[in-house]
């Protein structure tokens, strides 16, 4: 079917039977104040870039879109179970534009749908998938979320280190958020039956395209308006994250931009917050770290480009993931 389709409609299609197929799973057991809080987040939508990417790999080699659905619902699943506690760690109050899981339920409300949704994750794959199949994609799926939980960790040291160098950063993304992306293309490619030569270059432009797209997240996160990203701009500066643009901005301020910028992030009540972030915000700027940010997120795309090259694959489907991925690195929200 993929192969009369064009690009917009395959996206379209893809998009609208997952939709359909998420709406028809949702998860409504018993009590409901543990599926509430899951049907409220999984409700606001999201980009839904990780199923996307799922069923577009799975298209480059299989038409029967149907052979991803389970999958890309688990995978769609497990991220909105790191958002529903990356909200908590993170003290972020909004998500999606609607007050975060925590704020609207409670923490333990946020923990304990987290958990049964992430355990979800392996009952729907389990249920849905076979034999060596269900292995590979297990395999993955679990693979993927030890990594997701070390970079996450890493995420959280990293706000009270103040030296950490730009392959530090670069490890911690490539565990808290590429690892996932990477992962749903794989996993794509195992719903699709693809060689494993296949699967494996298709993980490999998922770990450049997903560490470009945390960091275009970073950069929305400073620069973004909140209509933008759904979230309060300013999150990071405010939770002392380690950024690249943090990282460069050090390395590259002038020494009383550095010191400046060490005060900011030094003692959270010593001044305003709006003020800190504003401050901050304009050192990123004067230092050239934003820029510079914007650059190595247009490298590692090119970089990722080189790892996509396909010849016996749907060209529509290919076609496809490049647009998404250009749509998704220079994306506004
Ligand atoms: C947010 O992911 C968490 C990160 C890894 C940056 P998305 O930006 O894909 O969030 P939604 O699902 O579209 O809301
Ligand atoms: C996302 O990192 C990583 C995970 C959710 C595991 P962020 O903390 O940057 O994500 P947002 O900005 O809150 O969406
Ligand atoms: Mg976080
Ligand atoms: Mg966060
Ligand atoms: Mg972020």
């Amino acid at each position: 079917m993929a192969a009369q389709l064009n690009r917009m409609d395959l996206n379209r299609l893809i998009a609208d039977q997952f939709e359909a197929y998420l709406a028809n799973n949702r998860l409504l057991g018993k009590p409901a104040t543990l599926y509430d809080p899951i049907n409220y987040l999984l409700g606001f939508g999201g980009k839904r870039i990780r199923p996307q990417f799922l069923i577009l790999s799975h298209s480059l080699f299989s038409k029967d879109i149907s052979l991803a659905l389970p999958a890309a619902l688990a995978l769609e699943w497990f991220h909105n179970f790191t958002l529903a506690h990356d909200d908590i760690m993170d003290q972020a109050t909004l998500r999606r534009g609607q007050a975060a899981v925590h704020m609207q339920y409670s923490v333990n409300a946020a923990i304990l749908s987290g958990d049964v949704l992430m355990i979800k994750v392996y009952q729907h794959l389990l249920d849905h998938y076979t034999g060596e199949q269900a292995l590979a994609l297990l395999r993955l799926m679990t693979q993927a979320a030890v990594e997701v939980c070390e970079g996450q960790q890493l995420d959280m040291d990293f706000e009270t280190k103040s030296d950490i160098n730009e392959s530090e950063y670069l490890q911690m993304i490539h565990g808290k958020t590429a690892s996932l992306i990477a992962a749903a293309l794989e996993m794509g490619a195992v719903t699709g039956g693809a060689l494993q030569e296949q699967s494996n270059q298709i993980y490999q432009f998922g770990i450049s395209a997903g560490v470009a797209f945390q960091i275009q997240d970073d950069l929305l996160d400073a620069f973004g308006t909140e209509q933008e990203i759904g979230k309060k701009p300013g999150g990071d500066i405010l939770q002392n994250k380690k950024t690249l643009l943090f990282i460069k901005a050090h390395e590259l301020a002038t020494e009383h931009d550095r010191l400046l910028l060490n005060r900011l992030y030094a003692d959270p009540q010593l001044i305003d917050p709006f003020e800190k972030i504003r401050q901050v915000r304009e050192i990123f700027e004067r230092t050239g770290s934003r820029e510079y940010s914007t650059n190595m997120l247009d490298q590692l795309y090119a970089d990722a480009k080189q790892n996509l090259i396909f010849a016996d694959v749907d060209q529509v489907a290919l076609d496809a993931i490049w647009q998404m991925t250009d749509k998704l690195l220079h994306r506004k929200h």
